[in-house]
């Protein structure tokens, strides 16, 4: 789409002094041409521009855009009248009838859009340099009608999104008729992002499966309205709020419903002509709906963005538009003994659940959905944590929609496919099957930094974030155990409801005095204070961290560690609460019956199967803390002591967000000439030492080092083994070593081992290792491609089950 040279025109003509053509206002009985490229409104300080804006092959609609220099191929347009109705680039006009009314007229002939607005007074249409086009009752002196009152898809500063509005993407990057997402406040009072497809509609923001107040929402607040002002602060009715990342003055923002389903802030500095996303609702692009169609996959790659697949045995429908997803190859039957299924690991598919069934086992399950003619396949996720726990949940499915590939999730897709086809060699292979759903790359977040002005209040509201996706899997296994239990169990759901409103908690120093027997039982030591064990009222044994030098006040430390409690990963360290009275700043987290992983790795308690799992485990919960989190959450100290170890041997990191709690926090997300280094000696990446900027790349730095203590079972902090000589001493070994006689992972190994592993997999974690301590940080891997790695060495991706 080109847009005629009339805007670069007109933008000289502005400069000029001597012009004065444009104007702001359109008086009673005028009208702006198409035909005319000077029949424009130009608001008061020439921000905002309102005229026909070109949208195809002689296709116009009336819309506000900001003046740019750069506008002739990319305008930032704000808002369209007819958007859906295009006019005729001949004859049309938009005019302000005498009777009052504003309307547009296609072609000389038909209306296609109008105000309905009726006034005897004099009333002009004014262009403000806040963006807003509005019909002023001179006389009156009121706003008969307002541009912001009828947003499209972007909300300016101080513009609010009310009830029975809403924001609706456009159909493309070119095509700016309505398209299928959109923001609006659902009955129920709380903002939400909707696919609103030909087929399918369903809500992705904020995750369905998680429980409105989880996600920090409120229903109760029936105003239902939503804004942000030019500062960068959003808030709205239901309690969502965000700071952008740039908070602060001197930027222009919008607010906008992208074509690709996100939902974003942008930011410019006035003057540049540039947007940087500043905020966005959804982190991982596959969680937004409708982008792949029914039994297809999405993958999102950083580097190439989304991309679609179909599931194996299935074929594309039509390859140039993947919304229509993928057909079977073979139509299953639906005979029992005709049946199989294929395991799909990591892979995680939306809704359409006949149902939820705790406690099946893969074959109850297998056959619960050979019964069902109609079902798909069926998700099988472990829950570890919540209630009941320790058990597998099948979720039978009459359709795959909305799948993902996401190394991060926890469980397992099982297709049914024939019995003849599952022993086919194609069955096993995808790619021949590839779409390609990049067409329009997905906007990428600026994730550097922002520089030394941190806002703690700013900060946190990100942290809420990333712990309103968290508990999704808590609230899905909740909601459906409400759902199918009957009305005998409610009890146990009850229960179930109450520990998500009360396991994050404050408590009373005198609770915690009882719990602790008056500090007796000291466990550990570092990490910013002495640890104790600890038992609640409830009997749950506890580890109770008593912070030191925490300096801060109450309610900034209230604010910081909610958010902290709120992060929530089955490989992340369990928090229950708090206690913050008169100068006591207390942690409460769940108490690790085997400790850490550098007591265990002392004292040689982990067999190679262990040592892999737990680097696979940690690998996980840094890659959500880093990736969902948006980067906004570095550890910066990652260590065996920090990387505890739960009944099953299951990792759990801990300490995280720890630096925040001590007013550290500058240090670690600011690269500051006067920062405190932080970290532990042994682990700590080279940037710290150089004074360069500080990314999520000294987690994995660090991580590297920890592997490579699971490896070799050398600790990089005692004497003889300082951490440059341990990697020194590895990689030597890596390239002296001779292929014919010896592997170099037999040098290295732990003695502890006594020789009893699988060679391949600790070299596949010697090698990820060496990668991650890389000392050019950009050529050391993101901690979801360590878990990516890891999980190609460890489970084939995919693998027949029966
Ligand atoms: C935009 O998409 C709509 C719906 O698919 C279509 O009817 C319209 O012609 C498209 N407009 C342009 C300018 O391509
Ligand atoms: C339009 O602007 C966007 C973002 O500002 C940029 O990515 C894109 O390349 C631009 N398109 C053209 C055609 O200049
Ligand atoms: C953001 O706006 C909300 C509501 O207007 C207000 O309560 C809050 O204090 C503001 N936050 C900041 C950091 O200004
Ligand atoms: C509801 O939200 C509006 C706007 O955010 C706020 O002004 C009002 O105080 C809220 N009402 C209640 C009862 O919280
Ligand atoms: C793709 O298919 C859907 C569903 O039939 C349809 O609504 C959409 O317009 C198609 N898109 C394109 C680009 O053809
Ligand atoms: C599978 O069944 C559907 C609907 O019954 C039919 O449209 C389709 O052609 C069948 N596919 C094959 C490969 O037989
Ligand atoms: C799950 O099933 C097993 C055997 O089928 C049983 O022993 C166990 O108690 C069940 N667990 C729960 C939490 O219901
Ligand atoms: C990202 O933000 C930084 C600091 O605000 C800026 O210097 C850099 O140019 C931005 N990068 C991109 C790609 O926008
Ligand atoms: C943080 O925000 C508050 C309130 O908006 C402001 O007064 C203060 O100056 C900010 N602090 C920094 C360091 O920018």
């Amino acid at each position: 789409m080109a847009i005629p040279f009339f805007f670069l025109l007109l933008l000289s003509v502005l400069s000029s002094p001597l012009s004065s053509a444009a104007s702001n206002t359109l008086s009673k009985g005028s009208s702006l041409s198409v035909e005319n490229t000077n029949d424009v409104l130009i608001s008061p300080s020439a921000i905002f521009s309102a005229g026909f804006f070109p949208v195809g092959d002689n296709a116009f609609c009336f819309s506000i855009w900001f003046i740019e220099p750069f506008c002739r191929t990319n305008c930032s347009v704000i808002w369209m009248a007819n958007r859906d109705q295009p006019v005729n680039g001949k004859k049309s006009k938009l005019s302000l009838l005498h009777s009052g009314n504003l309307l547009i007229i296609d072609a000389g002939q038909s209306t296609v859009w109008a105000t309905d607005t009726a006034s005897q007074s004099w009333i002009e249409l004014q262009l403000h340099d806040n963006g807003n086009l509005f019909l002023y009752d001179k006389e009156g002196g009121r706003v008969l009608w307002q541009s912001f009152d009828y947003p499209t898809d972007t909300l300016l500063p101080q513009q609010p999104l009310s009830k029975d509005r809403q924001l609706v993407s456009t159909r493309s990057r070119t095509n700016y008729s309505s398209g299928v997402y959109k923001l609006y406040f659902d009955s129920d009072n709380v903002l939400r992002l909707l696919y609103d497809g030909p087929e399918t509609s369903s809500i992705y923001w904020p995750n369905t499966w998680l429980l409105t107040w989880d996600g920090g929402r409120s229903t109760f607040n029936s105003t239902r309205i939503a804004l942000f002002d030019s500062l960068g602060n959003f808030s709205s009715s239901d309690d969502f709020t965000f700071l952008s990342l740039d908070y602060g003055m001197g930027a222009q923002r919008i607010l906008k419903i992208d074509f690709d389903g996100n939902l974003r802030l942008y930011s410019r500095e006035n003057g540049r002509n540039k947007w940087i996303v500043s905020w966005q609702a959804v982190s991982q692009p596959c969680r937004i709906h409708g982008i792949c169609g029914p039994n297809s996959l999405c993958n999102y790659v950083p580097s190439s963005g989304r991309r679609c697949s179909c599931l194996p045995g299935f074929k594309a429908n039509d390859h140039s538009n993947w919304s229509l997803g993928c057909e079977p190859k073979v139509n299953c039957s639906c005979s029992t003994d005709e049946i199989s299924y294929l395991k799909l690991s990591n892979v995680e598919f939306f809704g359409y659940e006949y149902g939820f069934f705790p406690n099946y086992t893969v074959p109850m399950c297998e056959d619960l959905c050979s019964k069902m003619c109609n079902c798909k396949g069926f998700q099988l996720r472990f829950s570890r944590r919540y209630y009941p726990s320790n058990i597998p949940y099948c979720y039978p499915k009459t359709a795959l929609l909305n799948g993902q590939y996401s190394p991060n999730f926890d469980g397992d897709i099982y297709l049914k496919v024939p019995k003849t086809a599952s022993l086919s060699s194609s069955y096993r292979h995808v790619e021949d099957s590839r779409l390609d759903c990049s067409v329009e790359a997905v906007v990428q977040l600026n994730r550097t930094y922002s520089n030394g002005h941190e806002n703690g209040t700013s900060k946190s509201v990100l942290w809420f974030a990333c712990g309103v996706g968290a508990i999704e899997f808590l609230s899905i296994v909740l909601v459906w155990y409400c759902l199918i239990r009957n009305q005998n169990k409610l009890g146990a759901i009850n229960q179930g409801y109450f520990c998500i409103e009360t396991c994050f908690r404050k408590f009373t120093l005198s609770e915690i005095k009882t719990a602790t027997k008056g500090f007796r039982e000291e466990i550990g030591r570092g990490g910013g204070g002495i640890v104790y064990r600890g038992i609640l009222s409830d009997h749950r044994v506890a580890a109770i961290k008593l912070l030191k030098e925490a300096n801060q006040g109450e309610e900034e430390f209230l604010a910081e560690v909610s958010t902290i409690g709120k992060l929530n990963h089955m490989n992340l360290i369990e928090m229950w609460g708090f206690c913050a009275e008169g100068k006591h700043r207390i942690l409460v987290y769940k108490y690790m019956e085997h400790g850490s992983l550098a007591e265990n790795l002392l004292s040689g308690a982990l067999d190679w199967k262990k040592r892999f799992d737990i680097a696979v485990g940690t690998a996980k919960g840094l890659a959500y803390l880093h990736e969902e989190c948006l980067e906004w959450v570095l550890h910066c100290d990652v260590k065996p002591q920090n990387i505890l170890l739960d009944s099953d041997y299951q990792p759990k990191v801990s300490d995280f967000g720890l630096s925040r709690l001590l007013k550290r926090g500058s240090s670690c997300t600011v690269n500051s000439r006067f920062s405190r280094i932080r970290g532990t000696r042994g682990y700590m990446a080279p940037e710290w030492v150089f004074n360069l900027p500080i990314t999520s790349k000294v987690d994995v730095y660090s991580y590297g080092i920890v592997l490579l203590e699971i490896v070799t079972g050398k600790s990089p902090t005692v004497l003889e083994m300082e951490h440059q000589r341990l990697l020194i001493w590895v990689r030597e070994k890596m390239k002296g070593a001779d292929e014919a006689v010896d592997s170099w992972i037999e040098m290295i190994i732990d003695p502890k081992l006594e020789g009893k592993y699988d060679k391949a997999k600790m070299e596949i974690l010697a090698m990820v290792a060496l990668k991650c301590v890389n000392e050019d940080r950009d050529a050391r891997p993101t901690m979801s491609q360590v878990v990516e790695m890891l999980n190609s060495a460890h489970v084939p991706c995919m693998s027949l089950s029966n």
